[in-house]
């Protein structure tokens, strides 16, 4: 594909929003909480934020630099910028764990489906918290309805992603991102004013740092790394549709705060409410769709019709904040098999999405008829989870950073923050340092200490 080809995306805050709209997903609303709860609240927030600055938002830039000066699929990019090199491993092996992510968080993007239905229907009415309990180990269980939902999602992630999307993601993010903001912002307000939430917002400000072990460690690069989108080249593809003017440190540093501040919104929006009503903080990848519905009912009780379109908006927004990383995930390895293997755009976007499908389809399974099927404990969508997000992401990003911290020649990395020299890029030497040092030698002790063999 001829690089006059590229399409572009229109505006800076469209830039801003769209890539932030790749960050912002499940991974801010229903992964970050469940993590943050499973590794004790304040504690594990306070490490997750060491880790987006010190490791997550330089790499962030790496992704830029090289998908902006590459102006092609990841994979590509490490060969374009590195020719007759291994480097290009990193970028594949980023586009593989793009699809593995894909199979299980379609699964997620189709819960929010189920539940947009039950809000329209009415069903989360008058309910109490045994029947969210009950009814999400119910529904999350079956063979059928989780897998006809994924396939829905799926289906329409990859019309979009046929479509072609720089104008229908650009367009949309710039509506939903300020939408979803101001209805998070107003579900705080109800979660915190319920009776009992006190406990809640303490779990989540009160850090106690004798907590802090490798495994937190691990478990906050990880969901770093998910949450910003890194380590698999989608903000590298997204790069390489900025415009020229394109400010790479100020983009960088603008998503990372909406990012990190919609995921604090999420942990301050779930727990006071589940404190409130006795859900425990660690009930893992089901936290958010039973306190949730029961914070509707429970904070509107007495306005029936208020606590209908709060739930109602509530799951569409997700669904909607869920379509727009689905998307963003899909286009790295549409765009890979596109361009690297001259398949069509509609038949690239054909495989990965059978692809996913059928990952998507053994994951849920793996919740209820599959689930005495484990390697190490996990099953299939714990170990994909686990798998991607703690061990694949880290490391992919580990290359990303040494290879615009060491290999890649400066001068590329000096004219991509400035512009061509046209702006002043003062962070220029920080960034350098933390690609060169910190990130890298982070990442790799917290491996080290990971597999046992250090001990601190
Ligand atoms: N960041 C998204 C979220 O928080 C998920 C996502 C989209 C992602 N693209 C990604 C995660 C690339 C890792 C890598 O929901």
């Amino acid at each position: 594909m001829g690089n006059k080809n590229r399409s572009n995306f229109g505006s800076r805050v469209g830039i801003i929003l769209a890539s932030a709209g790749s960050a912002v997903g499940l991974g801010n609303i229903w992964r970050f909480p469940f993590e943050a709860g499973n590794h004790g609240g304040a504690t594990f927030i306070i490490v997750y934020i060491i880790c987006i600055l010190l490791l997550g938002l330089p790499v962030m830039i790496a992704e830029f630099i090289i998908g902006r000066s590459a102006l092609a699929n990841t994979a590509r990019a490490f060969q374009k910028l590195a020719p007759r090199t291994a480097w290009k491993w990193v970028g594949r092996i980023a586009v593989l764990t793009g699809c593995l992510i894909l199979g299980y968080y379609a699964v997620v993007a189709g819960w929010t489906l189920e539940y947009t239905m039950q809000a329209v229907l009415n069903n989360f009415d008058g309910k109490q918290s045994e029947h969210f309990i009950q009814s999400f180990n119910t529904f999350s269980t079956n063979s059928w309805r989780p897998i006809i939902w994924l396939f829905v999602f799926l289906l329409g992630t990859h019309f979009i992603i046929v479509k072609g999307v720089e104008k229908g993601i650009e367009r949309a993010s710039k509506i939903l991102m300020p939408a979803l903001f101001i209805l998070l912002v107003a579900l705080v307000i109800c979660s915190v004013s319920l009776p009992g939430s006190e406990k809640g917002v303490e779990f989540l400000l009160k850090p106690n740092l004798s907590k802090v072990n490798g495994n937190l460690i691990l478990a906050a690069m990880g969901q770093a790394f998910f949450s910003l989108s890194l380590g698999m080249g989608c903000l590298c593809t997204y790069a390489s549709y900025f415009g020229a003017k394109t400010n790479l440190t100020q983009t960088a540093l603008s998503v990372g705060v909406i990012d990190t501040f919609v995921a604090i919104l999420a942990g301050l929006m779930i727990f006071p409410a589940a404190f409130a009503v006795g859900i425990q903080p660690d009930a893992g990848p089901s936290l958010i769709f039973i306190t949730l519905p029961n914070v509707f009912q429970q904070a509107f009780g007495s306005y029936p019709i208020i606590a209908y379109i709060s739930s109602l908006l509530f799951y569409v927004l997700l669904a909607l904040a869920a379509l727009t990383s689905t998307i963003s995930l899909h286009e790295v390895v549409t765009a890979y098999l596109h361009e690297e293997f001259n398949f069509s755009r509609g038949k690239a976007a054909k495989v990965v999405t059978f692809v996913c499908l059928t990952i998507g389809l053994f994951s849920s399974l793996s919740l209820g008829a599959l689930k005495n099927i484990t390697l190490g404990g996990l099953n299939l969508f714990e170990g994909l989870d686990f798998l991607t997000a703690k061990i694949m992401l880290p490391l992919v990003g580990m290359f990303t950073a040494i290879f615009v911290g060491w290999y890649l020649d400066k001068k590329i990395s000096w004219s991509q923050l400035t512009n061509n020299n046209s702006i002043k890029a003062p962070l220029f030497k920080v960034v350098l340092f933390l690609l060169k040092f910190v990130a890298p030698l982070g990442i790799a002790l917290i491996f080290i200490h990971e597999l046992g063999l250090l001990n601190i």
